[in-house]
């Protein structure tokens, strides 16, 4: 795929030029999540955190939509804004947005570390439904608003919302519109989440090759989750030539969320033979950042999200930690995993369950001053299987280790179910079960 890149005369060395722009909108897009409003003390340690990691454009909030956010932009311009981090605030085409966008972001303009984020709809159910505007009054709105913008600031994104769902021809003509009017890096987002990853592909394709914008103009996606394909499209857009792309933390988001920053830049860096990309961010904080941002916006993250889910890099089934415990006596990570947890600055680890196997459960002990013979390990085990519970506890393992082998007992009514050489009583009332050796 990456041979078959996109590669228009005038956007083709952008587009050899293979750094990604890494744009974070939880501050903006992800703070649209019900429930997930931040203080200003919340969003500046959030923008702190960002910076730290490395993230090239942190879009701080939409400084027309209330006081909070204009504060917000203004306090993390002042605090964040550098050469190696841009301070962005979003602004719909009008006159008030802009000039809030402006007057927020004035510590980061006095830096040159400002952009204003400029959009409109340009999808015909957008513009009819929700502007009651025709296409020449969408056109007229882009002039205005970008070019008011670019008055005050060279650092312009243009956005045309909806625009995976836009007549090819008049997105077009929106987007040279854009530019001819100074905006310097065009968002083509899926906002509804709709886009098969090949579809979006060959839109933002055919979107580059149409445009035969300036070399200097980047193009940039920004995928919203409604079918669970923000990421891989986000990907898609890149390789069909995008060099921003937009995302947040922990994939919040309107909705079902945005396309997460530590799934693009897991897959970029573990497979950069598949994705041939650079990019300035440390992956090494996207553990800490995400327990923040879910800490400060009290949405939590799912066990099983990719990369920073709390299991993302547990093993808790016997066959599993056979093969990791193997491979780290040989000094060898990743048996069972795609990326390796130091780069995300987390540990890989091994969690006892009553799936895990006597390999794991010896290895626990010993890691908590209590090592134990396979033949006690094997006891603990059956204890495990019949405990009813869900996670072994060290506490609890040491307690399984002083009461020794399981006795045969007979509790009220019970089934007998055959595992192994043994026979196990489970007591349907109580829910204990018992072996009968
Ligand atoms: O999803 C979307 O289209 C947006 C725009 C404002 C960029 O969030
Ligand atoms: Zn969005």
């Amino acid at each position: 795929m990456s041979e078959n890149i996109c590669t228009t005369s005038n956007q083709s060395e952008n587009i050899a030029n293979n750094r990604i722009i890494f744009f974070d909108s939880t501050l903006r897009d992800g703070e649209q999540i019900p429930g997930a409003a931040m203080t200003l003390t919340e969003k500046i340690k959030i923008a702190q955190q960002l910076t730290k990691m490395g993230v090239d454009v942190i879009e701080a909030g939409f400084a027309g939509s209330s006081p909070t956010d204009w504060m917000a932009i203004r306090l993390i311009s002042e605090q964040c804004a550098s050469e190696k981090t841009k301070i962005c605030s979003l602004s719909r085409c009008h006159e008030k947005d802009i000039q809030a966008s402006i007057t927020a972001l004035a510590p980061a303009i006095q830096k040159n570390a400002a952009r204003i984020h400029v959009f409109v709809a340009t999808s015909e159910k957008h513009m009819k439904t929700k502007l009651g505007k025709t296409k020449e009054e969408v056109l007229n709105m882009i002039r205005q608003g970008v070019g008011l913008a670019k008055k005050y600031v060279a650092d312009i994104e243009f956005s045309a919302e909806d625009a995976f769902n836009s007549d090819r021809d008049f997105l077009a003509k929106c987007i040279k519109t854009a530019i001819q009017y100074g905006a310097t890096t065009i968002n083509l987002p899926d906002t509804v989440g709709e886009a098969a990853h090949f579809q979006y592909y060959e839109f933002i394709k055919d979107i580059i090759d149409r445009v035969q914008a300036p070399q200097h103009i980047v193009f940039s996606v920004h995928c919203h989750n409604d079918k669970g394909l923000a990421t891989s499209n986000s990907l898609m857009g890149l390789m069909a030539g995008a060099r921003q792309v937009e995302c947040c933390m922990n994939g919040l988001g309107e909705r079902a969320g945005n396309a997460a920053l530590e799934e693009i830049a897991m897959a970029i860096q573990s497979s950069p033979n598949v994705y041939p990309f650079e990019f300035q961010l440390d992956t090494t904080k996207i553990t800490e950042t995400a327990h923040l941002v879910s800490a400060l916006t009290g949405i939590k993250i799912s066990p099983c999200k990719a990369v920073v889910g709390q299991n993302a890099f547990s093993h808790a089934s016997g066959v599993h930690q056979d093969g990791v415990l193997k491979g780290w006596a040989q000094g060898i990570q990743g048996i069972y995993g795609a990326i390796n947890p130091k780069s995300v600055g987390a540990q890989e680890n091994i969690v006892i369950t009553r799936h895990s196997g006597i390999r794991a459960v010896m290895y626990m002990m010993e890691k908590i001053g209590v090592p134990v013979s396979s033949v006690e390990a094997t006891a603990i085990l059956e204890r495990i299987k019949c405990s009813g519970k869900k996670i072994i506890s060290p506490e609890l393992l040491v307690d399984m280790k002083q009461a020794g082998p399981i006795k045969a007992r007979h509790i009220g009514k019970h089934v007998c179910i055959p595992i192994g050489p043994k026979m196990i009583r489970i007591c349907a009332e109580s829910q204990f079960s018992k072996i009968n050796s």
